[in-house]
C-alpha cells in the first residue's frame, strides 16, 4: 500500500494579476488535506493475464479501480469518461511514466479540503496523486518533476492557470510567485495568522479568469493598470512578510481587496465577510483565489482568531479554518 498526502494552500497576494505576469505570495494550509492510498488488488482476469493474451489499454483500466467518496465516485478507470478530472490525472501520470500496463490496484482519494473554495483542493489531489502512483510503481519523481506534472493537469482541467497552486502544494512552502520563473520560497520573519472564512458559494474560478480576461481585452491599458497596482502590492507584501511587520501586511491586504473589487471578481458574500473581519478586529482582509465565492483571508493577532472566526460564522461563513504560518526552524 502507497500513501501520499498534500496540504491544501490560499493565496495571501496577487490572484488574477498572477495570470498576467505579475507577483503572488501564497501559503500552504496543513489543517486540510489530501490524500492518495493505493492497494495492489489481486489480477482477477478481467483484463485478460498477461500470459494467456497480451491486454489492451482498455483491459488494464478495467482493473484499476478508483474510489473518491466526497463525490460519490467509486467506478473501474475504463467506465470513467476520460475527461473526468480524476481519470485524466491518473491516465496522464501513467502515460508520463511511460507506463503501458500498470498493475491491479484500488485508487482511494480522501481529502479533507473544501472543493471549489480557492484552497487548492484539485491541486492537492493530483500532487498526492502524481506522487502516489509513481512511488507504488517504483518510479519516485522529484519535487520538480511533481511540480511539473500537476501543472500539466492543472492545464488540462482548469484552461490557464498561472501555476502559483500546483508549486505551493508541491512544495508545501510559503512562495513568492511568479508565473514561468524559479521558485521562491519565503520566510515569514514573524508568525502570520489567518482565519480563513468559507462563503459557502462555490468560486467559479474558470469563469471569474475568463470574465477578467474579457476584461483586459476590452480595455487593456486600465486592467494592465490594475495589475501593476498588485504587483507592485505584491511585492511590498513579500518585504512586509519577511520582516513580520503584520500592521503594513494587513494594510497590503485590504488595498489588494480594493484592486479585486475593481477586476469584478468580488462578490456580496465576500465583502459582507472582509467587512465583519475589519470590524471584529482583523488587521486586515481581502478574497482569496478565484473570487465572487470561495473564501475569504484575514490576517489576525492569534489572541483574536477564535472571537473573529465566531463573529464570521454568527454572519453566515460556511466554516472558518485558523491557520499560522510560522518561520521555518533552521
Ligand atoms: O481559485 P484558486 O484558489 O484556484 O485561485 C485561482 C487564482 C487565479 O489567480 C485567479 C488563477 C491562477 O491560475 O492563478
Amino acid at each position: 500500500m502507497t500513501t501520499s498526502s498534500a496540504p491544501g494552500k490560499i493565496i495571501l497576494f496577487g490572484e488574477h494579476a498572477v495570470v498576467y505576469g505579475r507577483p503572488a505570495l501564497a501559503v500552504p494550509v496543513t489543517e486540510v488535506q489530501a490524500a492518495a492510498i493505493v492497494t495492489d488488488l489481486p489480477d482477477n482476469g478481467t483484463g485478460g493475464s498477461a500470459q494467456a493474451k497480451k491486454p489492451d489499454r482498455v483491459d488494464w483500466r478495467k482493473r484499476v479501480l478508483v474510489e473518491a467518496q466526497a463525490i460519490g465516485l467509486s467506478s473501474d478507470l475504463y467506465s470513467l469518461p476520460p475527461d473526468e478530472p480524476l481519470a485524466s490525472t491518473i491516465l496522464l501520470v501513467f502515460d508520463s511514466l511511460g507506463v503501458s500496463q500498470p498493475p491491479a490496484c484500488k485508487i482511494t482519494i480522501k481529502s479533507t479540503i473544501p472543493i471549489a473554495s480557492g484552497l487548492g483542493s484539485g491541486a492537492a489531489v493530483s500532487v498526492a496523486l502524481i506522487r502516489a502512483l509513481s512511488t507504488h510503481i517504483h518510479r519516485p519523481l522529484t519535487d520538480e518533476q511533481v511540480n511539473r506534472l500537476a501543472f500539466e493537469i492543472e492545464r488540462l482541467l482548469h484552461g490557464t492557470p498561472s501555476g502559483i497552486d500546483n508549486t505551493v502544494v508541491t512544495y508545501c512552502m510559503p512562495v513568492f510567485f511568479v508565473k514561468g520563473e524559479a521558485i521562491r520560497t519565503l520566510q515569514p520573519g514573524a508568525p502570520l495568522t489567518l482565519v480563513i472564512a468559507d462563503t459557502g458559494v462555490s468560486a467559479p474560478t474558470r469563469e471569474s479568469v475568463a470574465d477578467v480576461r474579457g476584461l483586459w481585452k476590452t480595455d487593456k491599458p486600465h486592467m494592465e493598470r490594475l495589475f501593476d497596482q498588485v504587483g507592485e502590492i505584491s511585492r511590498k507584501a513579500r518585504a512586509a512578510v519577511e520582516s513580520g511587520d503584520l500592521p503594513l501586511i494587513g494594510e497590503l491586504m485590504n488595498s489588494n481587496h480594493a484592486l479585486l473589487q475593481e477586476m469584478t471578481v468580488s462578490s456580496p458574500e465576500l465583502d459582507r465577510l472582509v467587512v465583519a473581519a475589519r470590524a471584529a478586529g482583523a488587521m486586515g482582509a481581502k478574497l482569496s483565489g478565484g473570487g465572487r465565492g470561495g473564501n475569504m483571508i484575514a490576517l489576525v493577532d492569534s489572541a483574536l482568531a477564535g472571537s473573529i472566526a465566531t463573529a464570521l460564522e454568527t454572519i453566515g461563513a460556511r466554516r472558518t479554518i485558523v491557520t499560522t504560518i510560522s518561520p521555518q526552524k533552521g
